[in-house]
């Protein structure tokens, strides 16, 4: 499995497709093109795992803002998953986050309560609730997985600095 940068646009439709035919997408009535977006909007970083040539998953990392650190997507294709994949895509995005800001934040669904326990496995704990985010009756669990405060944190040592 090799993990790089998901760049072009096949290869960015072709990932669309796969989140809409998926839950927790297809559940909260997300298209293909609303999925397309995801790739395409300003300070995105999308990366893809590959297994022998196929797209066997992908995560894409927002970088700017309070929130820069964010989670936007993480996806295993169906038949990879529950095979350690997606820890190993979280670690990568961990990697990148952590050599640039102390904390990791993400949103998952109420309902999707696999990913749930995932996460919570991997380290994260709720940091806030959004009622109604994406679609009446459904929320979002904002998780973060943190270092410490911002101040003083230097991603270059991953390590605080007194000023
Ligand atoms: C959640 C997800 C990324 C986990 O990736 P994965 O490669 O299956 O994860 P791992 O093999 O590292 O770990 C498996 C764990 O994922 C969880 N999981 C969630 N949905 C799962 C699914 N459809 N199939 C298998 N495991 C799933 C299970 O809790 C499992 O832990 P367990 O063995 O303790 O039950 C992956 O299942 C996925 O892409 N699901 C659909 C999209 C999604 O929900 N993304 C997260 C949005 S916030």
């Amino acid at each position: 499995m090799k993990i790089t940068r998901l760049a072009a646009p096949k290869d960015k439709k072709a990932a669309a497709a796969l989140m809409a035919a998926s839950d927790p997408w297809l559940k909260l009535g997300l298209r293909e093109r609303h999925c397309l977006k995801t790739f395409s909007a300003p300070f995105r970083e999308t990366y893809a795992a590959r297994t022998g040539g196929e797209l066997s998953g992908f995560v894409v990392i927002t970088m700017c803002g309070t929130f820069r650190g964010y989670i936007q997507v993480l996806f295993v294709s169906p038949g990879y998953r529950g095979r350690g994949l997606g820890e190993e895509l979280m670690a990568f995005a961990e990697k990148k986050i952590f050599g640039r800001a102390p904390n990791v934040f993400l949103c998952v669904s109420s309902f999707n309560k696999g990913a749930q326990r995932f996460y919570r496995r991997l380290g994260y704990q709720k940091a806030g609730l959004l009622k109604d985010f994406l679609v009446k009756g459904s929320d979002e669990l904002l998780l973060r997985k943190t270092l410490g405060p911002l101040r003083d944190y230097s991603p270059k040592k991953r390590k605080y600095v007194k000023n």
